[in-house]
C-alpha cells in the first residue's frame, strides 16, 4: 500500500521524519520537536518517503557539514514531489544552526523549503507549521526570544527511547574562540534554572533512564538559579543528580578548560556515578595558536588541569578536539599539538582540518591561511597518533571486568552492545531480557573502536561497579 493513501482514523495520524546533523545538543532538540509537534498528530518515521513533515536539524560548525543540508534538500525536494503528485502535501523545514546563519537565504537557494527555524524558536512549532500550511510563503524565525524554550516546552516531554539519555541545562557560548560559529548560532551562555534540570532528570529516570549525559555548548560554565535563589555550578548540580535513585551513571559534555573549577574537579574524585571519562578539547598544543585562537589558555594550563583531574580520579580517561591549520600555524605550533597529545595520551579524540567560518574572525585572517595540503597532512599525523592511543588504551581493557549499560542491538544474532564507562562501546553475546540493564563484562577482545566480551553476572546492580584504579597511556 502507497503511504499517501491511508484512510479512516490512521489518516488523521501524520508522519514526522527528522534527520539531525552534528552535536547531541541537536539529537536533544530533535526529541524535543517532535515531542511538540506529537499533540499536532505527527508520529515519528524513520523515513522521509511519504512523510507528511520533513525537518533537517542542521549543523553549521564547519563548511562540510552545512554543505550536506543542500544535498539533502536536493533529495527530499523529490520525494515531496512525488508526494504531491500523489495529492499530499510534504511540508520541508530546515531546523538548527544552518537556519540560524542563512536564514531566509536558504529559501532563496532552495524555493522548496517551508520554514527555517534557528534552535531558540522550536517551542513556537505549533504556530510556524499553521503558518506554513495555511499561508503562501515560507516561514523564517531565527529570533533569540526573551522567553526560554525550555520554560514553554510540554511538561510531559523528554520521555526517553532507552536506558541512557541526554538532558540540556546549558546553551550558548560567550567564548568567541576566533575560528567557531556557536556564540553567533546559539547566542549568548544560558542555564536552565536547577529546579527544572533535577525534574526532567527524575522523570527520565522514572521511566527506566540509568544514564544521563548533561549537555550545553560550554557545560561546565552551568550556573543555574536554585529556588533559594543562589547559583549552582555543574559540580553541585551533579552532586544532587547523584542523590536520585537508580541513577547510576552521570556524564557531562562539552567543556572549555577555563571553566573546570575545584568543585567540578572535586566532584571527579568524590561522586561515583560520575563517570571516569571527560571530554575537554584543547583544540592545538601551541601557546602561540591558543592565543589567536583567543581559547585564554596555554599547554600548560591544560597539562596542569589534567593533572589536577587526575590526581582526583586516577582512573580518568580523556577524550578531546583537535584543530590542525589553523591560519598562521607552522610546523613548530603543530609539532607543539603533537607534544602536548603524547604528553597527555587520550582514550579517544577528535580531529578536525581548520575549516573557515563566514563572519568569524579566523575567516578573514588574509594571507594565514594554512595551504589545504598541509591542512589534510597534519590531520594524517595527528590521527594517527591519537588512533595509536585509541587501540592502546583499549588493549589495557582486555582481562579487565567493566561495567556495560547496553543499550542497543547489535549486528549479529543475540549480540547486545553497551558502553563501558570510558565511553567504549562493548559487543557481548548476551539475552535480549539484559537490554538496558548494567551487567558486568569480562574483556577479552580489543579492537580501534570497540570492545568485546561475556557477561560475568545478569545481575542489576544500582551502583557503577568501579573497575579497578591504574594508571592508562
Ligand atoms: N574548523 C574546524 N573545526 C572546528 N570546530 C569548531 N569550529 C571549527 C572550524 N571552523 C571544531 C572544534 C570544536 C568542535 C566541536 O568542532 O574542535 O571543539
Ligand atoms: Fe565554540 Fe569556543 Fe564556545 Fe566551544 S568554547 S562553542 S569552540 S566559541
Amino acid at each position: 500500500m502507497r503511504k499517501g493513501s491511508l484512510t479512516g482514523v490512521t489518516a488523521l495520524k501524520k508522519k514526522l521524519f527528522i534527520k539531525t546533523y552534528g552535536c547531541q545538543m541537536n539529537v536533544y532538540d530533535s526529541d524535543r520537536m517532535a515531542d511538540v509537534l506529537a499533540p499536532l498528530g505527527y508520529e515519528p518515521t524513520d523515513q522521509p518517503d511519504g512523510a507528511d513533515m520533513v525537518i533537517l536539524n542542521t549543523c553549521h560548525i564547519r563548511e562540510k557539514a552545512s554543505e550536506k543540508v543542500y544535498s539533502e534538500l536536493g533529495r527530499i525536494r523529490h520525494l515531496q514531489n512525488e508526494k504531491a503528485a500523489d495529492g499530499g502535501r510534504m511540508v520541508v523545514a530546515v531546523a538548527g544552526c544552518v537556519a540560524q546563519a542563512e536564514g531566509a537565504e536558504i529559501m532563496m537557494r532552495a524555493p522548496h523549503v517551508d520554514m527555517v527555524f534557528g534552535p531558540q524558536t522550536y517551542h513556537q512549532l505549533p504556530e510556524m507549521v499553521t503558518r506554513a500550511v495555511r499561508g503562501a510563503g515560507g516561514v523564517v524565525n531565527t529570533d533569540f526570544p526573551v522567553e526560554s524554550k525550555f520554560d514553554l516546552l510540554p511538561e510531559e516531554s523528554a520521555k526517553p527511547q532507552g536506558p541512557a539519555a541526554f538532558l540540556s541545562v546549558q546553551e550558548g557560548c560567550d567564548k568567541f574562540c576566533t575560528f567557531c560559529v556557536v556564540p553567533y548560532t546559539r547566542g549568548s551562555e544560558y542555564s536552565r534554572p536547577v529546579g527544572q534540570v533535577l525534574n526532567e532528570a527524575r522523570r527520565l529516570v522514572s521511566h527506566g533512564v540509568r544514564e544521563i549525559t548533561l549537555l550545553g555548548q560550554n557545560v561546565n560554565a552551568f550556573h543555574g538559579e536554585a529556588a533559594d535563589g543562589s547559583v549552582w555550578g555543574l559540580g553541585r548540580l551533579i552532586r544532587e543528580l547523584a542523590e536520585i535513585d537508580g541513577l547510576a551513571r552521570i556524564r557531562y559534555t562539552t567543556s572549555h578548560p577555563r571553566d573546570m573549577d575545584d568543585d567540578l574537579i572535586d566532584a571527579h574524585g568524590t561522586v561515583p556515578q560520575l563517570m571516569p571519562f571527560l571530554h575537554l578539547p584543547v583544540q592545538s598544543g601551541s601557546d602561540r595558536i591558543l592565543a589567536a585562537m583567543n581559547r585564554k589558555h596555554t599547554g600548560d594550563d591544560y597539562r596542569r588541569l589534567i593533572d589536577r583531574l587526575r590526581a582526583r580520579q586516577p582512573d580518568l580517561a580523556l577524550s578531546s578536539d583537535f584543530i590542525t591549520g589553523f591560519p598562521g600555524e607552522t610546523d613548530q605550533d603543530f609539532a607543539d599539538t603533537l607534544r602536548l597529545i603524547n604528553d597527555i595520551g587520550f582514550a579517544q579524540a577528535y580531529s578536525f582540518k581548520y575549516s573557515a567560518r563566514p563572519g568569524t574572525p579566523a575567516a578573514s585572517l588574509e594571507g594565514r591561511q594554512v595551504d589545504e595540503k598541509v591542512k589534510d597532512e597534519r590531520l594524517q599525523a595527528v590521527q594517527q597518533l591519537l588512533n595509536a592511543q585509541q587501540v592502546a588504551f583499549n588493549q589495557t581493557m582486555i582481562g579487565r571486568t567493566l561495567s556495560v549499560l547496553f543499550d542497543r542491538v547489535g549486528k549479529l544474532d543475540g549480540q547486545l552492545l553497551g558502553r563501558s564507562a570510558y565511553m567504549q562501546s562493548v559487543y557481548v553475546q548476551a539475552p535480549a531480557r539484559l537490554m538496558g540493564q548494567m551487567v558486568e563484562v569480562h574483556i577479552t577482545g580489543a579492537y580501534a573502536n570497540s570492545l568485546s566480551g561475556h557477561v560475568v553476572t545478569a545481575e542489576t546492580v544500582t551502583q557503577p561497579a568501579r573497575p579497578a584504579v591504574e594508571a592508562h597511556a
